[in-house]
């Protein structure tokens, strides 16, 4: 039994939302976090939460929509505080050239406060980003999360693992030439979250087919075998962080 900690469910990227849950529930995973990103995606993820009682939602304004963000997304957010598990997803992306850093903070910070003030735990992209996240998350330290998709080194793990955060690991974990496995290898068992992040990275042996949350096993797989952990007590390991984390 695994709880898919980050993943994207919406009718645009799958025809049949009925088989994607039932296939995860059928392949042990039976909690799953849906995140939005923009408005359209948080109230999807709240329909959808109305509608599978194991499929709950995180909503957030994604720091890619940091350009065309509204007051009333913000407003919308706080809003619909109580039928979310957290903030998310939220955070900082300097990838790709033109992005806007004022703007992304400025929208990472409001919905820190959001976190900070209804003790929501919050789901973080950080990519590109790493010191500037260190910065901020360091401003609000009574909010606590999950560093989604973690590909940092071990010394920026522990420097979330000290602020409290916890680590996603997903399918880029189980990439051939990923060195995350490195980094998992020496943190504690503590720190672990799940997540497939579908529809996106795939994990191997299936990378290159559309990501689903019934995938996690692969990640299961893998992380057990690098930590050297039986499946049955990863199991138990990664829930018991989930519930430490989430009200779920
Ligand atoms: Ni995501």
């Amino acid at each position: 039994m695994f709880t898919d900690t980050h993943c994207h469910i919406s009718k645009e990227e799958y025809d049949d939302i009925d088989n994607i849950i039932k296939r995860a529930t059928d392949n042990g995973i039976y909690k799953l976090i849906n995140n939005g990103c923009n408005r359209q995606t948080n109230e999807e993820v709240l329909q959808l939460a109305q509608i599978y009682s194991n499929l709950y939602c995180a909503i957030g304004i994604h720091p890619d929509s940091a350009g065309e963000y509204t007051k009333e997304d913000l407003i919308f957010i706080e809003a619909h505080i109580d039928e979310a598990v957290a903030i998310g997803e939220i955070g900082l992306d300097y990838h790709y050239e033109g992005y806007d850093r004022e703007k992304q903070i400025e929208l990472f910070e409001a919905q820190l406060k959001l976190a900070e003030k209804y003790s929501k735990p919050v789901i973080i992209h950080s990519r590109d980003a790493t010191l500037d996240t260190i910065t901020i998350l360091k401003k609000y330290p009574n909010v606590k999360g999950s560093m989604h998709c973690f590909s940092g080194s071990l010394e920026t793990a522990n420097i979330y693992l000290k602020l409290g955060y916890k680590l996603g690991f997903g399918g880029v974990t189980t990439f051939k030439n990923s060195k995350i496995k490195d980094v998992l290898k020496q943190i504690p068992n503590s720190a672990i979250l799940l997540e497939t992040d579908s529809p996106y990275l795939t994990p191997e042996p299936i990378r290159g087919t559309k990501n689903e949350p019934q995938n996690i096993r692969y990640i299961a797989e893998f992380v057990s075998q690098v930590k050297n952990i039986p499946l049955e007590e990863l199991s138990k390991i990664t829930e018991e962080n989930v519930h430490n984390l989430f009200d779920i």
